[in-house]
């Protein structure tokens, strides 16, 4: 089976340079490697999280899907489609909600931004966020697994969502006990050009430093990098090419011959007048083509919207029959499909890591922390009271923090050892099962 590399972009906002060269030509160069199945698609469900804007959303999937189109993604060979053309993935999204303890979506960066900044403003910790704003990470875990996507390439800080979709994906696995999705891995961009903006920050829709990508023709390009920032040397002076912008912005678009040429040219004094000329040219070069399949298509929605349900076609054979699979495994089955079982408690403690409880001959009560396949891992410390001990079991999956010792490794609440390790564990055992066990 070839790896399956999928990635999704939120359609809130227009490309531009940054975008281009930090995103969309990495991830169209990488889709034409062999062996690899890739899905990009536009999240548009994530967008409305973060704009209330109709008119800006319906204009940004305009937008993205011809930026992505114009610049060479193929969607013969690339599965392309709209977040929202593929109904499954809301109906997926509310299965794995069923399984999201809480705790796990408290402890998202983006959530736990908001309740600051508020803490900050002495206004109430939820005051703006919304229950789409909390539960993102488990929209984007179905965008993952929906497909069982194996690579999923983005940025640094989007490595906590792909941790959650794993740790959601996972429960599910286990609480069902099949092998419904493959756990998928980030893929961090190490390499990818960050562009500096105008000002020299990055590149980004925020800072409002943006060069456009189509959006406004060469006229538009050729003004923004004019208002590139640079030093005051005039034409004639020496100019480090380290510290400019400008040759960062030029190196990230030619070969290295022809930056090589471009910095003796400033070293030489080329007047920065010169330099953002060449840089338009260069620019221009690359973008031209690219451009003018761009104002087509915008031109022709009809055919892009064609081009994007083709996609969704594609990707629904896919989704269509997984959440079939997944509706009957939770127990939304067809009544008339033969005899439906009375109901028996699944038993939910042999499948995944557990905690058995049990008495001393002393009369004192004590438990273990059992790995999924039966093995012990933990052992705790002896308690007077049975209470005593279901309230330390309780607190361990999310609060202990495990440390390595000489003989082992121990469990600690509030500073405080309350459980060993068991002869021969491994403490990457033991987190990964207190990690399944949140919100149990
Ligand atoms: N959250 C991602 C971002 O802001 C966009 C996204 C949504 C995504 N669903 C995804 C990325 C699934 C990868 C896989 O960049």
């Amino acid at each position: 089976m070839n790896t399956r590399v999928l990635t999704g972009i939120t359609t809130t906002g227009t490309p531009h340079l940054g975008n281009y060269a930090g995103a969309i030509r990495p991830a169209v160069r990488a889709s034409t490697q062999s062996g690899v199945d890739a899905f990009f698609f536009l999240a548009d469900y994530h967008a409305l999280i973060k704009c209330d804007d109709p008119a800006r959303v319906a204009r940004s999937r305009l937008e993205l899907a011809a930026t992505w189109l114009a610049c060479g993604l193929d969607p013969e060979r690339v599965t392309f489609y709209r977040q929202s053309d593929i109904l499954e993935i809301p109906e997926l999204t509310w299965l794995l909600t069923c399984v999201t303890p809480k705790g796990l979506m408290n402890r998202a960066h983006a959530y736990k931004a908001s309740v600051d900044a508020n803490a900050e403003k002495g206004v109430d910790p939820d005051d703006g966020v919304t229950m789409g704003l909390f539960s993102y990470p488990i929209l984007m875990a179905a965008d993952i697994v929906m497909f069982n996507a194996h690579k999923v390439p983005v940025g640094r800080d989007q490595v906590q969502h792909l941790e959650m979709a794993r740790d959601i994906a996972d429960r599910f696995n286990r609480l069902y006990g099949g092998d419904f999705f493959v756990l998928p891995e980030v893929q961090i961009e190490e390499d990818v050009a960050t562009l500096p903006g105008l000002d020299g920050r990055k590149m980004s829709k925020s800072y409002n430093n943006t060069i456009p990508l189509f959006e406004g023709g060469a006229a538009a390009l050729r003004a923004a990098i004019m208002r590139i920032v640079t030093d005051s040397k005039q034409p004639g002076e020496p100019k480090d090419a380290e510290s400019s912008h400008l040759y960062t912005l030029y190196r990230a678009f030619a070969t290295t011959a022809e930056s090589e040429a471009f910095r003796s040219r400033l070293e030489a004094g080329m007047g920065w007048g010169d330099a953002k000329q060449a840089l338009y040219e260069k620019l221009e070069g690359e973008l031209a083509p690219m451009r003018e399949r761009y104002d087509a298509l915008i031109a022709n929605p009809a055919r892009l919207e064609e081009i994007l349900m083709a996609g969704a076609a594609k990707a629904r054979k896919l989704a269509t029959p997984a959440i079939e699979r997944l509706r009957e495994a939770v127990g939304l089955r067809n009544l008339n499909a033969g005899v439906v079982k009375k109901a028996v408690k699944a038993e939910k403690a042999s499948k995944g890591a557990r905690f058995v409880s049990f008495r001393e001959k002393d009369g004192s009560f004590r438990f273990r922390l059992m790995a999924a396949d039966g093995n012990e891992l933990l052992t705790s410390i002896p308690y007077a009271d049975a209470k005593l001990a279901g309230a330390a079991m309780k607190r361990l999956p999310s609060e202990a923090t495990l440390q390595v010792q000489a003989d082992g490794f121990a469990a600690l609440l509030d500073g405080a050892t309350v459980a060993a390790s068991a002869p021969g564990a491994a403490i990457e055992a033991a987190q990964a099962a207190l990690d399944s066990l949140i919100g149990d």
